[in-house]
């Protein structure tokens, strides 16, 4: 399958809408990122105590948790699964942060982004271009996301980084950050990112 970008520019806010992905929101299933590494994900984001951290699918609470007991941020994690939230929530009591972090039952693509300073993504190719226009327009200037395995095809990263695992699996993560609005469509994207057949 092939994707273009195709960019419409308002007068304040750039949209980016990826043609040819459609608009079905794909399922997700719980698959946590692996705990050694939550603190690199939040480390390339440079999540520090003014950070509010969104994690859209939290699952079991995980990257939410470290980053306000590893961190010193607050932090809001959403998932559609109600089992998944009890267990981050008694998971928040056990870490001692439950003042600082709320998980919320809430489909993702609904949820409201605006006061996160930083967005943790561990979703599907899919999932993300559909979020895409979404967090460059609601989230603020100088707003970090950072994905854990899927990029966003043609928005080029401003840092991507590999970890090879004991077992000789690839990991990769990427971080962006989400520009002025009035930064050209054109610093953003990069077409020959994305060629049919190459992820
Ligand atoms: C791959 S897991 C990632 C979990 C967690 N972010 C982590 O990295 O450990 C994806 C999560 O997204 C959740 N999810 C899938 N579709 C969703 C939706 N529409 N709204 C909210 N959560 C969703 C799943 O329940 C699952 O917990």
């Amino acid at each position: 399958m092939s994707v273009e970008g195709s960019v419409h520019r308002t007068e304040h806010v750039v949209r980016i809408r990826a043609t040819r992905v459609g608009s079905r929101r794909p399922k997700v299933r719980f698959d946590p990122t692996p705990h050694g590494l939550v603190g690199p994900l939040l480390e390339l984001a440079e999540v520090g105590p003014d950070d509010v951290v969104y994690d859209l699918g939290c699952g079991d609470g995980r990257i939410v948790i470290a980053a306000a007991r590893d961190y010193g941020a607050r932090g809001v994690g959403i998932d559609i699964d109600p089992i998944l939230i009890d267990q981050a929530r008694r998971a928040a009591c056990d870490a001692g942060v439950a003042d600082r972090v709320e998980f919320l039952q809430q489909d993702l693509y609904e949820a409201d982004v605006r006061p996160a300073s930083v967005v943790v993504l561990f979703l599907l190719p899919e999932a993300n271009l559909l979020l895409r226009p979404r967090l460059l327009s609601e989230l603020e200037p100088g707003a970090r996301i950072v994905s854990y395995i899927h990029d966003m095809r043609e928005w080029r990263p401003e840092r991507t980084r590999h970890f090879v695992d004991r077992k000789g699996w690839h990991h990769r993560m990427f971080l962006w950050v989400v520009p002025p609005r009035s930064t050209p469509v054109s610093d953003l994207l990069d077409p020959s990112r994305y060629r049919e057949g190459r992820a």
